[in-house]
């Protein structure tokens, strides 16, 4: 379905898929798993409101930036930054935000196969309840037809104890990354976003659906809807939405950029990244309102933290009709949501590696999961064997956080918006106008909003939020 250009860079077939590529890197763990847990623990409807102000004012804007720096570079990630900054005769050194990128971006991969490994063992576990529910007669009866809904959420705690499976788990997902970003993942990745992602969309529709009629959907929406206002200027209820932000819409310097250079010179930049942001936020508001409304009817708490989408989501399938069947096909769906995002994560460094050092694909992919799968080893211990290690004390907000803690959290909410901070002041103030305005897409009104938001907004709102977030005591 990729044709390649005279150029020799590959093209997305079509704008449509250009479109699903970019939303399939966005869409993953984050709007299912990440979205809902930092809900949760950060006091529900204001995080979403701060969240969606984030999207639309921050990460919206500089989604454009990073997708026309990459279709103006034709060229990695890091290459498309200095291609741009020289071209503006500015200092290659304006790179640092797809520098920061890679960075972000390989320490996110690290624990972001650890959570897909849980995915893994629920389509083990969703599998082989499905099996017995057709041998047991019962095809169209619920997930886990042998168990109570106490012992299903009993799961994840007994997985978290058991560092072998975890780690095994972990370990089959890195190894199907590498397999895909080795042979070269374009073709791979289209197809999977074109069809698995929309198949992905109208079931998690479908669990919404219900979720609502069976769980306690007005508690839910009143949870994730009704701000607590008290609670808006709390930085680390800021930081926390600014990051997922960054997170969900795979910003922060690497796979936007990478993705922008595959669109083709009459894709609207502008326009599409507008609808990537919409469709984005819309999944990961789809399966709050998924979760929550179980969270609330099976007693749990919502913020229970990373196990929240684990505990609820097969609670409703064990008491779905056909919940065996959806269980097992959620999980798989889930799964290829995560690869498209997984895979993107990869190429990030390998497209540097292979671009710079002359390295073959296959080495590159091979050497960067194995560095992967060694950080990730430690987040997913740091579930059991290294449950009492404090990696960086030393960091304000970083006191209590374990390794997994550490990783997640110090990607989203300092390099991921360090890297945004870069990017917006070398697009609103250093890199050549023309150009830039030129690869937006945008005319009139809404290039003057979006030079604003990107010149002055996203730099402000952003060093504040960080400064904050270190410095909470700043605010009284
Ligand atoms: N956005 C992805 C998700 O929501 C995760 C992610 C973060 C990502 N940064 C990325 C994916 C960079 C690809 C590339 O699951």
């Amino acid at each position: 379905m990729v044709a390649s250009s005279p150029s020799g860079q590959a093209k997305w077939s079509s704008k449509t898929a250009f479109i699903l590529a970019a939303t399939g890197s966005a869409v993953g763990l984050g709007n299912l798993w990440r979205f809902p847990t930092e809900a949760g623990t950060n006091g529900g409807g204001a995080f979403v409101l701060l969240y969606i102000l984030c999207v639309v004012l921050i990460a919206a804007p500089l989604l454009l930036s990073e997708t026309l720096i990459g279709r103006h570079g034709q060229r990695s990630t890091i290459g498309s930054a200095v291609h741009l900054a020289r071209q503006s005769g500015a200092s290659p050194a304006w790179s640092a935000m797809a520098v920061l990128g890679l960075i972000a971006n390989t320490l996110i991969l690290s624990f972001y196969c650890v959570v897909a490994g849980w995915v893994v063992y629920f389509i083990g576990t969703s599998g082989m309840g499905l099996f017995e529910a057709i041998s047991g007669g019962n095809a169209l009866g619920g997930a886990y037809p042998e168990q109570s809904p106490e012992s299903i959420r009993e799961m994840m705690p007994a997985l978290f104890a058991n560092p072998g499976l975890l780690i095994g788990m972990q370990s089959i997902f890195v190894i199907l990354t590498i397999l895909i970003v080795a042979r070269g993942v374009k073709g791979g990745i289209e197809a999977a976003a074109v069809w698995l992602m929309p198949a992905f969309f109208f079931l998690l529709i479908g669990i919404t659906i219900y979720a609502a009629i069976t769980g306690d959907f007005a508690r839910a929406v009143n949870f994730l809807f009704s701000p607590d206002f008290s609670r808006i200027t709390e930085p680390g209820v800021m930081s926390s939405a600014l990051g997922q932000a960054f997170f969900s819409l795979s910003l922060g310097g690497g796979a936007m950029i990478a993705y922008g250079a595959y669109a083709s010179k009459d894709t609207n930049l502008g326009s599409t990244s507008g609808t990537i942001a919409f469709a984005d936020t819309a999944v990961a508001i789809i399966a709050g309102l998924a979760i929550f409304p179980i969270v609330f009817s099976v007693g749990l708490q919502p913020d229970a933290g990373p196990t929240l989408m684990f505990q609820t989501l097969p609670t409703a399938f064990h008491l779905m009709p056909g919940g065996a069947i959806v269980a097992f096909g959620f999980f798989v769906l889930a799964f290829f949501a995560a690869l498209t995002s997984s895979v993107s994560l990869l190429e990030i460094s390998v497209g540097w590696i292979t671009e710079k050092f002359g390295v073959s694909r296959s080495a590159a992919a091979w050497g960067m999961g194995l560095v992967i799968f060694v950080l990730g080893v430690l987040s997913a211990l740091s579930f059991n064997i290294l449950a009492d290690q404090r990696p960086i004390p030393f960091i304000p907000g970083f006191e209590n956080a374990g390794w997994f803690d550490a990783f997640d959290g110090i990607t989203s909410k300092l390099f991921l918006p360090l890297s945004g901070l870069v990017t917006a002041l070398f697009i609103g103030w250093v890199a050549d106008k023309k150009i830039v305005n030129a690869e937006t897409g945008l005319t009139g009104g809404a290039l003057s909003m979006w030079r604003f938001l990107v010149a002055w907004l996203c730099p402000l709102a952003v060093t504040a939020i960080l400064v904050l977030g270190m410095f909470p005591q700043l605010l009284g």
